[in-house]
């Protein structure tokens, strides 16, 4: 069946300039309000629905329009922009729209598996829309402002039609591929490197205060450490030998001689009682390569232990 144009989708009181701006933000909790007071102020008009209608006043205050209900809401704009809780909530959101999403972009800017995305992408694309899924790689303080990422997947077509609205409110928009699942994926590995970072730092902190060093005294060595050493490393080596599974010991140097480092690290941790559990698991991955006879390859082929891990 031809889809319709975006003329014919027009409210009769909007004229087709404006509906090819205008933009519904499904929930106006402290993201969906970040998106649509980023769109107000681009110029964009904007129509809001929130569960809990007085949470969508300041918007309505701003300018925005607040449908009376999903089905309204949708129906209002060709672009969907849904900032809902989770993935749960956007299947009760969707439920309610039912066939009024047909020829609408339906964009899930939610936090979920990528299982659940494709999920989502798939009841769209039943149902008649375009889908694109959306992973907001910031905090609502930074959407609208330069350096807000949001990571795209799904229907290209949609993407390429909507990127400048899109750039709005996220000027880093990457578009990943078609597969809706992709961004959650990414935002998966993304978050995987903050904790583990965040935490390392932490550890760092916690050790040092064991031993009578306040954090902030040790603040300047660590920076210098982060930034000269840890990403310093060359990340592109790293990841050509992860991908060719090929671990030449100077990547950076050879699991042994860290497997060696690690237990002293260990014995440091438990010896001044904070708790040594990351440096644990770190260490038991250097042993496992050593006792599986790899204390010769690069660090990096800890990803094998990894992507294998033991089994006792
Ligand atoms: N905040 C951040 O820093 C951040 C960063 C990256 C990604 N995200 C993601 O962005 C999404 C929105 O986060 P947020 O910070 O805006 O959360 P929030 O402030 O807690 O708002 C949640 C929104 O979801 C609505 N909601 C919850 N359950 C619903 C349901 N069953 N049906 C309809 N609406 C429902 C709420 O409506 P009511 O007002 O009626 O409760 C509210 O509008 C989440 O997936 C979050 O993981 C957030």
């Amino acid at each position: 069946m031809p889809r319709r144009s975006l003329s014919q989708r027009a409210p009769a009181n909007d004229s087709e300039e404006t509906m090819h701006h205008r933009t519904t933000v499904i929930g106006t909790g402290a993201m969906g309000q970040a998106l649509a007071i980023a769109l107000l102020d681009a110029g964009h008009p904007v129509t809001v629905w929130n569960r809990t209608r007085e949470r969508a006043d300041p918007l309505v205050a701003r300018g925005a329009v607040l449908a009376a209900d999903v089905v309204d809401a949708v129906s209002a704009s060709e672009l969907v922009l849904v900032s809902v809780l989770d993935s749960a909530a956007v299947r009760d959101v969707l439920d309610s729209a039912g066939d009024a999403v047909r020829d609408r972009t339906i964009v899930n800017l939610v936090t979920g598996t990528p299982g659940e995305a494709r999920s989502v992408a798939d009841w769209a694309v039943e149902h008649g829309a375009d889908h694109l899924d959306g992973a907001m790689m910031a905090v609502p303080s930074m959407i609208g402002s330069p350096g807000a990422t949001i990571l795209y997947g799904g229907a290209v077509d949609a993407y390429h039609r909507h990127e400048p609205t899109l750039r709005t409110v996220a000027s880093d928009s990457p578009f990943l591929g078609v597969d809706a699942g992709l961004p959650a994926l990414y935002d998966v590995g993304l978050l995987t490197m903050l904790y583990a970072t965040m935490t390392g730092w932490l550890q760092a902190f916690a050790v040092v205060g064991a031993g009578g060093v306040t954090a902030e005294e040790f603040l300047p060595h660590a920076r210098a450490w982060f930034d000269n050493v840890v990403v310093a490393e060359d990340t592109a080596e790293v990841a050509t030998s992860v991908d060719r599974r090929e671990y030449p010991d100077t990547v950076p140097s050879s699991v042994a001689l860290n497997a060696a480092a690690l237990r002293l690290l260990l014995q440091v941790h438990e010896e001044s009682g904070v708790g040594s559990g990351l440096v644990a698991a770190i260490s038991a991955l250097a042993d496992q390569r050593v006792a599986e006879g790899h204390g010769a390859d690069g660090f990096t082929s800890l990803v094998e232990a990894i992507r294998t891990p033991a089994r006792n």
